[in-house]
């Protein structure tokens, strides 16, 4: 049986991504045939189909480092055709494994969880990754001490996916989120899922002296770079920043005054942590938990599998606000 699938090629100096016609043989080989329902698109991922930076470690290579489906066929005991599963997390799937871009995904049984009790086949992947991570860089405030009464947190990258959960978070649990955002148009956006201000990218700190006003109790950082420096420079007393991201830049130069002076600490966050691993971060967002997000419907949309390409593009031009959701056929 034939279907579709997005891969990625090397061509010279060029990566290009198109869609082929495959079939379960031209996958990478696994014991589980999964026949998907839903992908995520992670910033990631993104970069992966477009092509843009180093995601992709095996040529060719179909990208998607999050699917949920039901099993078509499987070679183990554990899994048997009709049973709702996700794959996500790793350090294989859909980088050096083919992965989730594809109208079938085979995988090895290793990497295949069924759907957890509490989600759903749609939000177990609109939540995935992005939410995880948002989730891990909230429980790190708090377990480090940065309760809401000590001020405000500031969220950097506001209107991308991980971002948007984690204003969505912080303000569930009494929280006041500013969210800093270099789309000024997305302000009501950012407003209806929590956020008590909504401030530019260059509103960080208040000047360029290697300690500034202390504004900020904590933050949580997607976009590293030149940001990140500015709010280290801005952050109260025993503050923390959460940092996961690069989007604005993968290095950052920073006196030793924020740590030496004001005791701020920050914390790096990794959260490519395949679901059994992900403890109290990821079950605290299942129905009905405190970590849930209330506007899931808000930060979430669904695309067309056609779409993908199109839309991987636009992520890296910077144009879209929350977190996609692949949807096959
Ligand atoms: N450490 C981990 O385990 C982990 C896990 C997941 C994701 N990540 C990383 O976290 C980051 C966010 O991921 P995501 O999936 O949420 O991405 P996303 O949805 O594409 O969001 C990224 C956001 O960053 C901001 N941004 C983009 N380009 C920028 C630039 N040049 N300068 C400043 N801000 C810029 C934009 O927000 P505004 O326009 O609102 O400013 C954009 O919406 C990525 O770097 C990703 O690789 C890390």
């Amino acid at each position: 049986m034939k279907f579709q699938a997005v891969r990625l090629f090397q061509e010279g100096r060029t990566r290009v991504s198109r869609m082929v016609e495959q079939t379960v043989d031209d996958l990478d080989p696994g014991d589980v045939v999964i026949r998907p329902l839903y992908a995520a698109v992670n910033y990631k991922d993104a970069r992966a189909v477009s092509g843009a930076g180093n995601v992709i470690k095996r040529f060719p290579c179909i990208p998607g480092i999050e699917v949920s489906g039901t099993v078509e066929s499987s070679a183990v005991p554990a899994f048997r055709a009709g049973d709702l599963v996700t794959v996500q997390g790793g350090q294989e799937f859909g980088i050096r494994h083919d992965g989730a871009y594809a109208e079938r995904v085979r995988v090895p049984a290793a990497w295949v969880s069924p759907v957890p009790a509490g989600f759903d086949a749609r939000d177990v992947v609109a939540l995935g990754i992005g939410a995880y991570t948002a989730a891990v860089a909230v429980e790190e405030l708090m377990q480090r001490g940065v309760t809401p009464d000590r001020g405000p947190i500031v969220v950097t990258g506001a209107t991308g996916g991980c971002s948007s959960f984690a204003i969505d978070m912080l303000a569930g649990l009494g929280y006041t989120v500013a969210a800093s955002t270099g789309k000024a148009a997305e302000a009501g956006y950012l407003k209806s899922i929590g956020a008590a201000e909504v401030i530019g990218r260059d509103a960080l700190t208040t000047g360029e002296k290697p300690l500034e006003e202390q504004l900020w109790a904590g933050a949580i950082d997607a976009v590293g770079g030149k940001p990140l420096a500015d709010l280290l420079r801005s952050v109260k007393k025993r503050g923390v920043v959460c940092s996961f991201g690069n989007a604005a830049g993968e290095t950052f130069t920073s006196s030793i005054y924020p740590f030496i002076l004001r005791s701020v600490a920050l914390a790096g966050i990794n959260a490519n942590h395949p679901l059994p691993a992900r403890g109290s971060a990821w079950t605290r967002m299942a129905a009905g938990g405190d970590l849930r997000p209330r506007h899931l419907d808000t930060i979430c949309f669904d695309i067309p599998f056609s779409g993908l390409m199109d839309y991987c593009a636009r992520v890296i031009d910077g144009g879209i606000r929350g977190r996609a959701v692949v949807r096959f056929g």
